[in-house]
């Protein structure tokens, strides 16, 4: 299949199966999710946070993003492969188009930027190229300093008529999905009734949008030193690797402190 036929595809699950979408920032998490059925690994830019150890994603460079896209399109997994334009690579439509094509050269089929009206031309300078596009609406994790942290959206009418301004204008400049993050439930609801394109949830409310993401280390318990209110894990991997760990830490430390093998000692004549 390829990356428009993919993109087609994933337009089509409007009001359809819900779309199942999970981040992933290496290649064998991609193998892994790809074999239980993922519709789309997102290598986002929170890899900044759950991999690289920044305290956000505004740290996070074009460099970072190629070199986890690569490794994840290595599994060449049937699910779409979307790759996150980190911040201060889409200035410009022209920039815009030249990053998609850099993380298109790189594994990526799709490339979500954050924004709304403002990315319109943006996005248009990408679809146009061929590259398919998806928006992201919402709490946009890039601006996470200037709005002075993590904030639920879409409270106020002013908010969601912004919000459905912003979708409308990015489905008009051909995007084939939009993630909303952190947009309260009725509000995120009423984006998903209003637009032409598959929304994809995080932080809305399981089952308000056409589809869900989730981060794959909250889904898998394995960063647990930040885990969002909205994160409902399926798995508890830290602890599984700590005990792991410790295992082999005693393994290692408990056994003989002298490691002499006494019977090659004698046989040649040594002490
Ligand atoms: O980078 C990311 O993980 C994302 C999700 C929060 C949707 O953009």
């Amino acid at each position: 299949m390829t990356a428009l036929d993919k993109a087609e595809a994933l337009r089509r699950r409007k009001g359809g199966c819900p779309i199942a979408a999970l981040t992933a920032y290496d290649y064998p998490t991609a193998r892994l999710l790809d074999e239980a059925g993922l519709d789309v690994l997102l290598v986002g830019d929170s890899l900044g946070m759950v991999v690289l150890g920044y305290p956000d994603t505004t740290q996070v460079t074009l460099e970072h993003m190629l070199h986890h896209l690569t490794a994840v399109a290595r599994a060449k997994p049937r699910a779409m492969v979307l790759g996150d334009l980190p911040i201060h690579t889409y200035a410009t439509p022209a920039q815009a188009l030249a990053t998609a094509r850099r993380l298109v050269a790189a594994g990526a089929e799709a490339v979500k930027l954050e924004g709304g009206i403002h990315q319109a031309e943006k996005v248009r300078a990408i679809t146009a190229a061929g590259i398919p596009a998806v928006g992201h609406l919402g709490m946009l994790p890039q601006r996470v300093i200037e709005e002075g942290g993590y904030h639920k959206t879409g409270k106020t009418p002013a908010q969601a008529a912004a919000l459905l301004a912003g979708a409308q204008a990015l489905i008009a400049a051909g995007v084939c999905a939009i993630v909303l993050e952190s947009v309260v439930a009725e509000t995120a609801r009423y984006l998903t009734t209003r637009s032409a394109v598959p929304t994809i949830g995080i932080g809305c409310g399981e089952g308000n949008c056409d589809g869900e993401v989730a981060v794959v280390t909250d889904l898998v318990g394995s960063f647990p030193w930040f885990v969002p209110p909205f994160a409902r894990p399926e798995a508890d991997t830290a602890a599984v690797i700590r005990e792991a760990a410790a295992r082999y830490v005693a393994r290692v430390q408990g056994r003989a402190s002298d490691p002499t093998d006494h019977a090659f000692a004698a046989a040649f004549g040594l002490r």
